[in-house]
């Protein structure tokens, strides 16, 4: 039987009762949506599912979309963060939601363990809009109806030390262009409100100068930091985390070098947000 399991009163869920290498009934699949959006973040264990089996799964939950890059060789549509001794993890290492540099960013990711360290290597999860509710009243009217700027300047310097040619880095400028999104975005199915900046990927407010926005922006950075609004995430083998991008944030820790972690990770595509 279906059934999950809180890990802490705020967020994240341990889902139990399925097999994901086994097609999923609707109403299994509508009971997990539903899971997902109250816990913001559900984990399952013990799931050795292969590389078309994760994309089965993940295209039940909408279109998947196509990382620019470190994409699994025939797999478009498949991630791969593969670090050791020679790529120590670094670029996830901060609070974010996936692809706010997007212009509709994700709706939800979906990451699995193919190896993991012995210890180290877990991942963290915020609820934002818990970090929104306990928003002071004074921040809360000076983000009211403001936008922020993301970019996709973090994977360009990833880019640039891979040795990137100038023609590809004009390139990725030309198809990723700087967005703005609401600073506080609305659910699309709860209505609830969270708060939708990120230390990775927002660089700045609209209409706001360089003065004014860093300590603002470090101020709501700061809100995933709380213990309260988070979960910790100690992966196993086969372990998935599948997580609601317009609700949470997350940090991958990196404290395993110089061992190995491979992750692979598939993205739903979500809706512009208001
Ligand atoms: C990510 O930021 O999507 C990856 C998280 C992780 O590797 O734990």
């Amino acid at each position: 039987m279906l059934q999950a399991l809180a890990i802490t009163p705020t967020i994240g869920a341990e889902i139990s009762g399925v097999d994901l290498t086994q097609a999923l009934s609707q109403e299994a699949v509508a009971w997990i949506s539903k899971q997902l959006l109250h816990y913001k973040v559900i984990f399952f264990r013990d799931q050795p599912i292969d590389t078309p089996q994760h994309l089965v799964f993940a295209k039940q939950f909408g279109e998947l979309e196509v990382h620019p890059i470190q994409r699994k060789e025939g797999f478009p549509e498949v991630l791969v963060l593969h670090n050791d001794a020679e790529r120590p993890p670094a670029g996830t290492a901060f609070w974010h939601s996936d692809v706010t540099w997007r212009p509709e960013p994700s709706l939800g990711s979906i990451l699995i363990a193919k190896k993991v360290p012995e210890v180290g290597g877990d991942t963290l999860f915020a609820n934002m809009e818990a970090a929104y509710a306990d928003l002071d009243d004074i921040t809360r009217v000076q983000v009211e109806g403001r936008r922020a700027i993301h970019a996709f300047e973090p994977l360009r310097q990833a880019l640039i030390k891979r040795g990137a040619s100038v023609e590809e880095l004009a390139q990725y400028a030309t198809d990723y262009p700087t967005v703005s999104h609401p600073i506080v975005r609305t659910h699309p199915v709860s209505g609830r409100k969270s708060i939708y900046v990120n230390g990775l990927f927002t660089l700045g407010i609209e209409g706001m100068s360089d003065t004014e926005a860093k300590p603002l922006l470090k101020k709501l950075f700061a809100t995933a930091d709380k213990p309260e609004h988070q979960c910790r995430f100690r992966w196993r083998e086969h372990s998935i985390a599948f997580w609601d991008n317009r609700a949470a944030q997350h940090y991958a820790t990196a404290d395993y070098f110089p061992n190995e972690r491979i992750m692979e990770r598939v993205t739903v595509k979500g809706d512009r947000p208001f």
